[in-house]
Formats: structure tokens, C-alpha cells, sequence
């Protein structure tokens, strides 16, 4: 790549820039990469980018490999160590083999041998081993993703058994995270037969319990069953909403200083009075 002169500003703001033209929609050896976002609105037209396949696109709830290369390239660095717990077709490996980081999938079901048969909630690894863990959910029982009786896409998002079994995927995860390092969850809404369950916020709410936020970010929903003029037209008739976005929750597990920080915070700053004590002037002899 041919060096741009920058004549405005002083070294940082050069180093920057040369930063951005290659991470930005950069083309290399004929693969094209996707931008690295930059607003919390995430839009991507199709599944995946580039000539090499990410994941597979028939798979039922596919994630876009979009989300997934955004992330590693915010939050990781080469042979970095990313773990996807729920990985399904494997879009997460195939990201991650294509930028360079080490990767280990796992899924209840798996469809590819690459893919390790585990369960979530009992991740077969040691603590503290992980730089970050990509996790795209089931967000009720909505899709049928295998026959497994330990799927937890076999349970309504509608029972609250649902936030519970994921509940444990989330103690896992940060058991096996590194301290500061980080979890990217994508989850989406539901609305069943005039009955709507705010699944995003009631996973953010778990999640909370063991990870601090960094952001909250927009995925919009395409390629979906009910985007069709049918299904428009119902929504229009019959007043609701079709399904327009997933929420993608980055979260921290803290280091042991930013706890002791938030301890603090919620406990309430203590002031320690004795300091502010008046000294009493010392009897002269
Ligand atoms: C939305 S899909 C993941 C899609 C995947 N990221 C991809 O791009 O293909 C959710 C996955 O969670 C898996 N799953 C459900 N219950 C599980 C469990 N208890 N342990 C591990 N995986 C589970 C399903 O088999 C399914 O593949």
C-alpha cells in the first residue's frame, strides 16, 4: 500500500490514518474484507463476504460473519484464542482461521467435525484461558436447529427456564474468559400470536450480572422467513411489528481493580471522617 503524505496534524494522526485505510474495507491476496464499523447500526446485505465461505448460509439462524469479523478485529489480536460455545455452522471458525486467530467451537449438535460436541453450560476448558468468546443464542424456540434433548432451542423464550439454562452458558463464560477480556452476545426479540417477550433486555440482564457493558449494538435483520409481502401485509392489518434488528451485547468481565471500582461505586463512596478531624493545639509545657 502506497504511503499517504499527511501534511495536517502530527505523527499519531499519520499512524492513524494508515491505520484506518488498511483495516477499512481493505482488499488483500483478492479477499475482500467487510469495514470496521464505526456507529452502534450494523446493516450487512448477505451473509458473509469474500471468496472463501464463512459458516453456511442454509444453516438455520447463520450468523453474519460480519458481526463476527468486527469483533475480532476490535477486541483480539493475531493467534489470539476465540471460543463460540453455541457455533452451529462454524461461521466463527471460519472468520477466525481467515484473520489468524486460534479458535475453538463447540455446539450441543454439531453439524461439521471441526466443531467439538459439548454443552454450553459445561465448557470443557480451564478458567481465565479465553481473549474472547463470540456467542449467537437461540432466542426461543422458534427455529428447529437439531434433535438434541439438550438444545436449549427446545425451550419458549415465553418460560423463564429459557434465561435460566442460559444463565449458566453466561457463568461459563466468564469463568473460562480472561479477566478484561470480552463477550459478544447476539440475541434478537420475540413476538408470537399477539404475544411480544423482550428477550434482548432480559438476556442484558443476566448478563449483567456477571459482565460489565462496553456497548450495545443494532444488527439489522435481514433474510428472514417473514420478510415477505404476506407478512407485511398482516403486519399492517392485524397492528404489530415485524422483528427489525438483533441486539449485539458487548460485555467486560472486569479485572480484579475495576471490581473492587464497582464495589465501591454501588456500595457508596465511605468517607472516612476521622481525617477531617480538627487537630487540638498542643498544651505548651
Ligand atoms: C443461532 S445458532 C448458532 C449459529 C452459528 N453462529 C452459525 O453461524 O452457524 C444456535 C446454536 O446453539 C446450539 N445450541 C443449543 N443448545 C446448546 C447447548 N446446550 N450447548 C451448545 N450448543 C447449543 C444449536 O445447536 C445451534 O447450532
Amino acid at each position: 500500500m502506497a504511503t499517504k503524505q499527511i501534511t495536517l496534524g502530527g505523527e499519531k494522526l499519520e499512524e492513524w490514518e494508515q491505520e484506518v485505510a488498511v483495516e477499512g474495507g481493505r482488499k488483500e491476496e483478492g479477499e475482500e474484507k467487510p469495514p470496521l464499523e464505526v456507529t452502534t447500526l450494523w446493516d450487512y446485505p448477505k451473509q458473509s463476504y469474500g471468496k472463501t465461505p464463512k459458516g453456511d448460509n442454509k444453516y438455520p439462524g447463520v450468523t453474519p460473519a460480519f458481526v463476527i469479523y468486527n469483533l475480532i478485529q476490535r477486541y483480539t489480536k493475531p493467534y489470539d484464542l476465540v471460543v463460540d460455545p453455541m457455533a452451529g455452522s462454524g461461521t466463527t471458525a471460519d472468520v477466525c482461521k481467515e484473520e489468524n486467530r486460534r479458535c475453538i467451537c463447540f455446539d450441543i449438535s454439531p453439524p461439521r467435525s471441526d466443531i467439538i460436541p459439548a454443552d454450553a453450560r459445561r465448557i470443557p476448558l480451564k478458567d481465565e484461558t479465553v481473549d474472547m468468546i463470540f456467542i449467537d443464542s437461540p432466542y426461543s424456540d422458534n427455529i428447529k436447529y437439531n434433535e438434541h434433548p439438550d438444545c436449549i432451542g427446545k425451550i419458549s423464550c415465553e418460560d423463564e427456564r429459557f434465561y435460566d439454562e442460559l444463565e449458566k452458558v453466561m457463568r461459563e463464560c466468564y469463568r473460562i474468559l480472561k479477566p478484561g477480556k470480552i463477550l459478544g452476545w447476539l440475541i434478537g426479540d420475540q413476538w408470537v400470536k399477539g404475544v411480544f417477550t423482550p428477550v434482548g433486555f432480559k438476556i442484558f440482564e443476566r448478563l449483567c450480572k456477571y459482565f460489565q457493558p462496553v456497548d450495545i449494538i443494532c444488527v439489522v435483520r435481514r433474510n428472514q422467513t417473514s420478510n415477505t409481502p404476506l407478512w407485511q401485509y398482516r403486519a399492517r392489518k392485524f397492528n404489530f411489528f415485524l422483528r427489525g434488528f438483533k441486539y449485539l451485547f458487548i460485555m467486560r468481565k472486569d479485572t480484579a481493580r475495576g471490581n473492587a471500582r464497582n464495589r465501591e461505586r454501588k456500595e457508596g463512596r465511605k468517607i472516612k471522617w476521622h481525617q477531617y478531624e480538627r487537630k487540638r493545639p498542643q498544651k505548651a509545657d
